[in-house]
């Protein structure tokens, strides 16, 4: 039985590579396939090369467009590849377009899908993510959750309890992994910046799309860089809008390229707050022991609130909310979410092995 893995995405490579590590020993032929949705060195091919993954076996070079334009190009160039590999069984991560494209072109072939990160709900159905995941674990056959509450929404969606596995967080497998070369001292060196800082991420469309709201963003972060130095590894989209609303100009704003995982890691892990719309750095963060303050009126990973250092906070709070963590308030040590130990790519290899004996 073959496994073809599909990947587009800065967060799906991230995730994937635990699980193509832990079945390598487990043995399986695997197919790593990049579909191309992303494809800048640094928002692609430098996550290969830092966390160990293999060259992908296919590129599909889909790119940038609009969300028919890009799912469309996926669909197409998916269903050849799909066609020609035959797997056994398709995976598929997180919730951007590759992972809906694969999971119903895999499902129109026949072919099972396994959705790693499966059952996040944030219940905001104009946040595209959402209607990725809904639809996805629809058409998958096995689905691993990182979260009980992931679990419990799958349950209230209809989905068979058996094809349901709680496994933990393959993105902290990864995080866990490199943690030696997080450093934070030589990442704030190289980019100039005082010792107490903050890291800001800003990409969803709902911050940044919109001129306004990019105008609404960057008088609240240019506020925040009053209080707190905040360096800003800026994702291309939105770039241009939030840079026409002066945020390069703001006194205490440090804007850089998006980083390399390591350097991104390292600034987050000497950070003294980290501010985000990021799905994934809200779990990082709560793993790190770093406040994150998430500028976004829902979250699909509340375990991180729950278990962890998040808050989610309108742009009005966001300065108080900053002032009460730069004061020493608000964050005490966590015990973290359960299962989020470093061992889910294995608990995850350990499922498709067995279910591989069954069907494969
Ligand atoms: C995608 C995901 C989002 C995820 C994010 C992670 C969807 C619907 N969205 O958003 O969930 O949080 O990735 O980073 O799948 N661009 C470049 N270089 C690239 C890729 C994109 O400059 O290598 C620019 C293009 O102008 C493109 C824009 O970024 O139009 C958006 O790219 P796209 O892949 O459509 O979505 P993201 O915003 O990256
Ligand atoms: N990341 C990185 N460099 C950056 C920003 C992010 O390496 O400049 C990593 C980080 O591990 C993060 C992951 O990329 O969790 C995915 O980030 P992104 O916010 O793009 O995606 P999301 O999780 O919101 O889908």
């Amino acid at each position: 039985g073959r496994v073809l893995h599909v990947v587009g995405t800065r967060p799906n490579f991230v995730k994937a590579a635990p699980v193509v590590a832990a079945l390598r020993t487990a043995g399986p032929d695997q197919f790593l396939v990049h579909t191309g949705q992303h494809y800048d060195e640094r928002l692609s091919h430098i996550f290969f090369r830092e966390l160990g993954l293999p060259e992908p076996d296919t590129d599909l070079g889909v790119g940038s467009g609009s969300h028919a334009r890009q799912t469309a190009d996926l669909l197409v160039a998916l269903e050849a590849e799909l066609t020609a590999r035959a797997p056994a069984l398709v995976m598929v991560y997180g919730d951007v377009n590759s992972t809906l494209a694969a999971s119903l072109v895999a499902a129109k072939l026949g072919i099972p899908v396994a959705h790693v990160e499966a059952g996040l709900r944030s219940f905001d159905m104009s946040m595209p993510e959402e209607v990725n995941r809904r639809l996805v674990d629809q058409l998958s056959e096995l689905l691993f959750a990182t979260s009980p509450e992931a679990v419990g929404h799958l349950a209230r969606e209809g989905i068979a309890a058996d094809r349901v596995h709680f496994v933990g967080n393959p993105m902290i497998d990864t995080l866990l992994t490199h943690l030696d070369r997080f450093d934070p001292a030589g990442a704030r060196a190289a980019h100039g910046l005082p010792e107490r800082y903050g890291v800001v991420t800003l990409h969803r469309p709902a911050n940044v799309d919109d001129p306004e709201a990019a105008a609404v963003a960057v008088r609240t972060l240019t506020e925040a860089a009053a209080h707190l130095d905040l360096t800003v590894p800026l994702h291309p989209r939105g770039r241009a809008a939030l840079q026409a609303a002066g945020l390069a100009d703001a006194p205490g704003v440090h804007l850089l390229e998006p980083l390399g995982y390591v350097e991104f890691m390292g600034l987050v892990r000497g950070a003294a707050a980290v501010i985000t719309d990021s799905g994934g750095v809200q779990e990082e963060t709560t793993v790190l022991g770093v406040p994150c303050l998430t500028l976004r009126t829902t979250t699909e990973r509340p375990v991180t609130v729950t278990h962890g250092t998040n808050r989610l906070v309108g742009h009005a709070e966001l300065v108080p909310a900053l002032d009460k963590v730069l004061d020493g308030g608000g964050v005490a040590p966590v015990e973290g979410p359960p299962l989020w130990d470093g061992r889910a790519g294995a608990r995850i290899a350990r499922v498709i092995t067995e279910w591989l004996e069954r069907h494969g």
